[in-house]
């Protein structure tokens, strides 16, 4: 007799708790992590593309004009290279918003990309010296005549975090790529997808080509978008599953040196808080306008600022002026000790 209650009341529970856990278990499996599109995604990531037509139709298409055949030339395991592109002030009728380096075909490459190095010297109140080199693009070799525009170099960034970024409320729409001007990663991947390697896809419908570049408008190219809706969301997934990033507790030298006004330590999220050191905003420090660079991947970047001209987290902070030259004025004020701490802060990040 006991022995069946115990039965009967076991039989509730778990009828109970079944009821109860159901639609959590059938939420969960929902949102779940989707193995089949990341790894779709990972190998359109990693896998270069040839130009039309190839016996491979799944990544055929690269071109006519673009700057690398993979993602990953530019982002290997996500993380921020020395790769860099050169972008045009818009609008430019004859060679768009980039240049490219490379082309398929007889297609004429846009130009040949060299580096000219500015230097200037950077002093402490105590005599310590740091130099400071700024990169100067020069073109050549230009295959569509004059560019009548300025040039700005562009590094490739880690895009570890992005989709932790994604998740922050109450920030402005548009915070994605070194300009936050793209609203989502999405956008931001069929723009990569068009102007890095000349892919079309459901947001860039047509190729890589103005109109002013007739070999390129008239190279052979398939019926078809190069990246279809499936594809392209396929990548934005893998990129967003990416999210090896520090967690650093802010020390109080930050915030009283003025880097917080920009540098937003932490935002809780859902589940947990992330510390990605970005108001997500463009600040203009001197030089036009740029996202607040997070600083949560410092400890591994080869390079920092968008332009990459900074070989170390001190050579970055010195760049600062604009808005931010009175925190700048602070951190050259502080006595070394303080400042090399400060500096070992970050570079741990
Ligand atoms: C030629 C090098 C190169 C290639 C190839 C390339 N990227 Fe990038 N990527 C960059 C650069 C440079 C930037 C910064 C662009 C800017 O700020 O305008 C960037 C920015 C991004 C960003 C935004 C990062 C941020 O912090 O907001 C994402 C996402 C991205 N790329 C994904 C991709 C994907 C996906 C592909 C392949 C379809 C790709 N990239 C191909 C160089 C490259
Ligand atoms: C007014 C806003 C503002 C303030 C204040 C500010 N920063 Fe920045 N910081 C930026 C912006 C914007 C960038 C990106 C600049 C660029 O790439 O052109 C940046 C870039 C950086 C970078 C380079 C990161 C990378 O990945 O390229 C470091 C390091 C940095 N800041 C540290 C600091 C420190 C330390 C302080 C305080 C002394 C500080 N910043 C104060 C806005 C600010």
């Amino acid at each position: 007799m006991v022995k069946r209650l115990s039965f009967n009341r076991v039989l509730l529970l778990t009828l109970t708790l079944g009821i109860i856990l159901m639609p959590r278990v059938f939420a969960v499996s929902v949102k779940a992590f989707n193995e089949d599109k990341f790894i779709l995604g990972k190998s359109f990531f990693e896998k270069p593309w040839v130009a039309f037509p190839a016996s491979t139709t799944a990544r055929d298409g690269l071109g006519p004009l673009f700057n690398q055949n993979a993602c990953i030339n530019c982002h290997l395991k996500g993380e921020r290279s020395n790769k860099f592109v050169v972008k045009l002030d818009n609008p430019n009728t004859v060679y768009g918003t980039q240049i490219n380096t490379k082309s398929t075909g007889n297609v004429p490459v846009e130009a040949r990309v060299e580096i000219d190095y500015q230097t200037h010297i950077s002093s402490y109140k105590n005599g310590d010296k740091v130099i400071l080199k700024k990169p100067v693009v020069r073109l050549s070799n230009l295959g569509y005549g004059r560019v009548n525009s300025t040039l700005s170099m562009r590094i490739s960034p880690s895009l570890h975090g992005l989709g932790l970024l994604g998740s922050v409320s109450n920030k402005p729409v548009k915070r994605f790529n070194l300009s936050a001007h793209e609203p989502s990663i999405l956008t931001q991947v069929a723009n990569a997808a068009h102007n890095d390697m000349g892919l079309s896809n459901p947001l860039y419908l047509q190729e890589n080509c103005t109109s002013k570049q007739t070999k390129c408008n008239n190279a052979p190219k398939g019926k078809t978008l190069d990246l279809p809706q499936q594809r392209l969301e396929a990548i934005t997934y893998f990129v967003k599953s990416l999210d090896k990033v520090s967690a650093v507790k802010p020390i109080k030298l930050f915030t009283k040196v003025g880097c917080s006004y920009c540098h937003t330590p932490s935002y809780d999220l859902e589940k947990r808080t992330i510390y990605p050191y970005s108001d997500l905003l463009p600040h203009n420090l001197g030089e036009g306008s740029f996202r607040t660079a997070p600083l949560w991947n410092s400890k591994k970047a080869p390079n920092f600022w968008h332009d990459g001209r900074a070989n170390s987290v001190e050579e970055a902070i010195l760049w600062h002026g604009g808005e931010a030259q009175s925190a700048k004025e602070a951190f050259v004020n502080l006595s070394k000790k303080d400042r090399v701490k400060f500096i070992k802060f970050i570079e741990g990040m």
